[in-house]
């Protein structure tokens, strides 16, 4: 359904040309959750920002192909585009506070939404409006329309926002962070709501987090990305029961193990993530890798099938 391929994307820096996102290529079939993970900066955000073409001004794609249902997005016009953006595709972010309107009620910004993209009156809004609330599990929706965002929690504005953004019944739902700003009980309230929903709607969700445990329950297919590449990538199985690159395993190592007989603490990866303005040479995780060869300084290694489903970056394999 999305097709990325080869997709690069810089930022203009003072004079200098930073790369973010780094050649790469990944599919998001129908009804299948894909995981992003990676540790900050590593280029998740800015992946979502050019699926969607919502890049801040200094930021361009600078190649690679974007294909959403067979049509080139690179070749949209900015109206055909906004058609897409939101009915298609929709997308929640980290903050649902900055999402939302704290001028507005709830209702209003609902009711806003629904009649953008679906032909009805208002009344009828009003009624699948609250209908939405319903299904995110917000008690009492007929009289909630009318709060305004600051009368709620921060897990029930992130519902909110989930709300807003399937009010178009959007095949493919963008959830950058979803959960980061919660605490872990509404973490996994949040997740398992929006697990619901994708076999409620057939949807399917790019679902990006820092944190490979928040990915582990809750995906088809991830994808693992260092400093702008994808360095490793496969289902849960492959991912989990047999990590390849260094860089994955390392981030298994660090999943704090949340049962109190095993003494085992977290292991934290070596360093700092380089930045994007200094990128090392060769294999990018090279200054943090514990296994690197002569030749990992030198040369870049591609993603490459390992077996079946499972890709790996890395010159061991
Ligand atoms: N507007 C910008 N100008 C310059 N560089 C930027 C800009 N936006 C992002 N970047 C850089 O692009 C790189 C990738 O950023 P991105 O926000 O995609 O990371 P991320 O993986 O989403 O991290 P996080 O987990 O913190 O959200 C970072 O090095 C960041 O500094
Ligand atoms: S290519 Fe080399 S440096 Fe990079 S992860 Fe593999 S072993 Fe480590
Ligand atoms: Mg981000």
């Amino acid at each position: 359904m999305l097709d990325v391929q080869n997709l690069s994307t810089v930022f203009q820096v003072h004079s200098h040309e930073v790369t973010a996102v780094d050649q790469i290529s990944f599919q998001i079939p129908e009804k299948t959750v894909v995981g992003l993970v990676g540790e900050s900066g590593s280029g998740k955000s800015v992946t979502s920002q050019s699926i969607l073409q919502i890049l801040p001004p200094n930021g361009q794609i600078k190649s690679g192909q974007l294909h959403w249902k067979g049509q080139d997005l690179m070749q949209l016009s900015r109206k055909e585009l906004q058609q897409i953006r939101g009915k298609e595709i929709g997308m929640i972010f980290q903050n649902p506070l900055s999402a939302l309107n704290p001028v507005f009620t709830i209702g209003n910004q609902l009711i806003e939404t629904i009649c953008l993209h679906q032909n009805t009156s208002p009344k009828e809004a009003r009624k699948i409006a609250a209908s939405l609330l319903k299904k995110v599990n917000i008690p009492d929706p007929e009289t909630r329309l009318d709060d305004y965002p600051h009368q709620f929690s921060i897990g029930m504005c992130q519902r909110i926002m989930i709300a807003l953004s399937i009010a178009s019944r959007p095949q493919l739902l963008i959830a950058d962070e979803p959960t980061a700003s919660l605490d872990v009980t509404i973490q996994a309230q949040i997740l398992s709501l929006l697990n619901d929903l994708k076999s409620e709607l057939n949807m399917s969700i790019l679902l990006i987090s820092h944190d490979l445990g928040v990915i582990a329950q809750h995906c088809d297919h991830i994808l693992v990305m260092y400093l702008g590449k994808i360095v490793e990538s496969g289902s849960p199985q492959d991912i989990f029961k047999s990590p390849l690159h260094p860089y994955t395993q390392a981030l298994i190592k660090s999943i704090p193990i949340p049962d109190p007989n095993i003494k085992q603490a977290p292991e934290l990866i070596k360093g700092d993530i380089p930045s994007p303005m200094n990128l090392p040479s060769g294999c990018r995780f090279h200054p943090r890798c514990p296994e690197k060869l002569s030749k990992c300084e030198k040369e870049c290694p591609s993603l490459n099938t390992i077996k079946n489903t499972h890709k790996a970056a890395c010159w061991l394999y």
